[in-house]
């Protein structure tokens, strides 16, 4: 039997990995500002995870959601500790996709619409709503597609005012990231984030904040939705949530009242993967790892800027967007291949750094040094 050949894939197995380091099957090291897709949150390894997860296989790994796990109720409560919402309610899932799926259903059960804004740019993953409110036509398949999802241009208040004045009472809920990733490190500004707040409330539509990629503490704030100083009604999360391991969660502000069989999933909440979501929050709080990820990320992003040759750096904390001119195409492969730095990508031309937030100083230093000295050759190369 064969993959199923869908990922173009970099020719590097990697056997072992710490901190921000992984090493290939050669012994050779890397420096990981990538993550595995912001995936990796407190450090490759970190031991206080490693532990945590080997002493709850040793005691149970699984059982499903018929019993009582209270390591849920557990990781309910740190969760709401650690991103300051511990009024909201959480229910948990496997994947990012998931996650937007649960919470798009859960806005239409509460105000019994069907109509769905999203924005250009947007991914909010590859399931059948998820997918549909997802900017990218090529991976809507047939079966995906629907009259229900409205896509407004990112960032215009006017826009998003007028389709509200025109159909806002059939309007379930608007669903937007903090930080567009996929879509190239496109920040939602304050004043828009704000304008979503209130024509919700105004309208009775329910604000869903895609936090997959952008939360977790990565820019500096547990959601990057805090930045704008509103509350969401439902925020969405996975990447970061595990270090890992998959885990995913919605968290639900306390007008939505449950209904048994309302939402439901037979991986979700298991004990590991509660293990692993409780161990990366404990990391995160004694490790002061939200405030560490504002500055590494202030520090990469002032170096960033002085750097000659890029058309824009964007992005906040440890979710950074390095915009390259179409020249220079060639600099995300040669920092990995020739300066063994992972890094990650957004159409045309953008670097995404989604590094761990323990990301130290020196780390970024080690960056920083190989992508000037990369510049450079391409500069020379090039003209
Ligand atoms: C903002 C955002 N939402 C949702 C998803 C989907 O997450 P998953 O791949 O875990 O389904 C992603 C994945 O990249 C994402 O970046």
């Amino acid at each position: 039997m064969n993959l199923f050949d869908v990922y173009p894939l970099n020719d590097i197995e990697i056997t072992k990995a710490a901190g921000s380091a992984v090493w290939d099957a050669n012994g050779q090291e890397y420096l990981d500002l990538y993550g595995g897709h912001a995936v990796i949150s407190i450090g490759h390894t970190h031991p206080h995870y490693v532990r945590r997860l080997t002493e709850q296989l040793n005691k149970v790994g699984f059982y499903s959601n018929s019993v009582k796990i209270p390591l849920q109720q557990q990781l309910a409560e740190k969760l709401g500790q650690v991103s300051g919402k511990a009024d909201y309610q959480l229910f948990l899932c496997n994947s990012g996709a998931e996650a937007n799926e649960n919470a798009l259903k859960l806005a239409s059960f509460y105000n019994n619409r069907k109509k769905v804004v999203a924005f250009k740019g947007a991914f909010h993953g590859r399931t059948s709503l998820a997918v549909a409110a997802t900017d990218n036509p090529k991976i809507v398949a047939p079966v995906n597609q629907t009259d229900n999802i409205i896509f407004l241009p990112h960032n215009n208040e006017v826009a998003l005012e007028e389709t509200f004045a025109a159909q806002g009472h059939e309007i379930a809920a608007v669903i937007i990231e903090g930080i567009q990733g996929v879509g190239g490190i496109v920040e939602a500004s304050k004043s828009f984030l704000q304008k979503i707040r209130s024509l919700c409330d105004q309208y009775d539509a329910v604000y869903i904040a895609d936090s997959v990629q952008c939360g977790y503490g990565r820019t500096g704030h547990f959601y990057s939705h805090d930045y704008a100083g509103v509350q969401a009604d439902v925020y969405t999360m996975a990447k970061g949530m595990g270090n890992g391991f998959p885990v995913a969660g919605i968290s639900i502000a306390p007008k939505f009242k449950p209904w048994h069989g309302m939402l439901g999933t037979t991986f979700g909440g298991n004990h590991l993967a509660c293990a692993a979501a409780l161990a990366v929050l404990e990391v995160i709080e004694q490790e002061n790892l939200i405030s560490k990820a504002k500055e590494t990320g202030d520090y990469l992003v002032g170096e960033l800027k002085k750097i000659a040759g890029v058309n824009a750096v964007r992005g906040r904390g440890l979710m950074i967007g390095i915009d390259l001119p179409e020249a220079l195409s060639q600099v995300k492969k040669n920092l990995l291949f020739k300066h063994h730095i992972f890094t990650g990508e957004a159409k045309p031309n953008v670097i995404r750094l989604l590094p761990a937030l323990t990301l130290s100083k020196e780390e970024a230093d080690v960056f920083l040094t190989a992508f000037k000295a990369e510049l450079a050759t391409q500069a020379q190369a090039t003209y």
